[in-house]
């Protein structure tokens, strides 16, 4: 196990935030994570693994433990779909496309997305209509106190928006380790309703689409409006979209009778923060080397050399904003490490 001095943090996070780690070291297997776990003379560890859902804000002054287990292999398979166990330092959109070479379906609406399978339950990663927990069958996660591997079911996730148990209760006390998911061989049941998967589909004249056909629209799609993190820092949706009670909805479509929403229950609307934000008139904007990416108001990116404070700074100054204009406070999706 070789453990570095003094890290540079910034190939590490999307963001391409430049702090550093006092120590470093790459796990790249259960053993070494375990081992790892253990090392009484590092009292603090930090965990770090596609770093495309963090925002760092300061030097790390702790073990870094960049979670780099790779590996995938097949659990069971019958004629119609099969279950996949996939360690969690394997890249994410490698594994999607990798699913697409091998015609299993299931996670192509999600093509492009950044950062890796492990933390892909974290958050319930989603996009075009498709979430993470719809194929998401269990997943493993070692226990950072007892560096006991315990097996979670879907249910045990308690997976919503962008939330899952990890985020709340099991913060901070489980790595996970690999995630299975249940794909299907045939009668794929594509997604092609969001948004503009159709439209996209249709300009290239495809009536029948395949499954690369739906990943590459979204990849096209996603290429259009989102950033690519190796060209300019970013972390996707700074933001979650507020998910509203039905008297504030009704009171703010009254105001704003031309705003997109979604309706998620009888008494629940979300609204698209990247509208607000843009009403705002803060897409596009830049200060210092930190901004509002121009097509896509959801997303912050660092433009060079922006500390995660002048990120921070720039996501409260739209917050009090948004909530002054609109009277609906928005809250950050990424996880901000102070
Ligand atoms: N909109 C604007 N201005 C903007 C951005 C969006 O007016 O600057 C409007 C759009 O015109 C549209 C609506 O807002 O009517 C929704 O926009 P879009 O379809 O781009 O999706 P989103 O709600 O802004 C969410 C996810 C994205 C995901 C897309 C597609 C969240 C926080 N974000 O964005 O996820 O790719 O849907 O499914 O739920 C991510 O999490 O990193 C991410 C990129």
């Amino acid at each position: 196990m070789k453990i570095h001095k003094n890290l540079s943090l910034k190939k590490y996070n999307t963001f391409g935030i430049d702090v550093c780690a006092k120590h470093f070291c790459e796990i790249s297997s259960l053993e070494t994570l375990s081992k790892a776990l253990q090392l009484e003379a590092y009292s603090n560890k930090f965990i770090i693994s596609g770093g495309s859902n963090m925002l760092l804000t300061k030097d790390i002054d702790a073990l870094v433990l960049y979670i780099n287990i790779k590996g995938k292999v097949i659990v069971s398979e019958t004629e119609d779909d099969i279950i996949l166990k996939v360690m969690a330092g394997e890249n994410w959109h490698d594994f999607v496309l990798w699913t697409l070479d091998q015609n299993y379906g299931g996670l192509e609406n999600m093509s492009l997305i950044p950062g890796k399978v492990g933390t892909s339950p974290i958050q319930n990663i989603g996009a075009y209509g498709v979430e993470l927990k719809d194929s998401f069958t269990s997943c493993e996660a070692m226990e950072i106190s007892t560096q006991k591997i315990k097996v979670f079911t879907k249910e045990e996730c308690n997976f919503g928006y962008r939330e899952s148990f990890f985020k709340n209760e099991g913060k901070g006390k489980y790595i996970i380790v690999s995630v299975n998911f249940k794909l299907t061989k045939r009668n794929h049941q594509l997604n092609t309703s969001y948004g503009s998967i159709d439209k996209e589909l249709e300009a290239n004249n495809i009536t029948n689409p395949t499954l690369k056909d739906v990943s590459n629209a979204v990849i096209a799609i996603r290429q259009s409006k989102l950033p690519d993190p190796k060209e300019l820092g970013n972390s996707g949706s700074f933001f979650k979209n507020p998910i509203v009670a039905v008297n504030v909805f009704e009171q703010f479509i009254a105001n704003n009778p031309d705003a997109p929403f979604y309706k998620v229950s009888d008494n629940e609307y979300k609204i698209p923060a990247g509208w607000l934000i843009e009403k705002c008139g803060f897409k596009g904007k830049r200060f210092g080397d930190a901004g509002v990416h121009k097509n896509q108001a959801l997303v912050l990116v660092n433009y060079n050399n922006a500390s995660g404070k002048e990120i921070i700074d720039l996501a409260y100054q739209i917050i009090e904003e948004v909530e002054k204009q609109f009277n609906i406070r928005i809250f950050p999706e990424v996880n901000i490490i102070k």
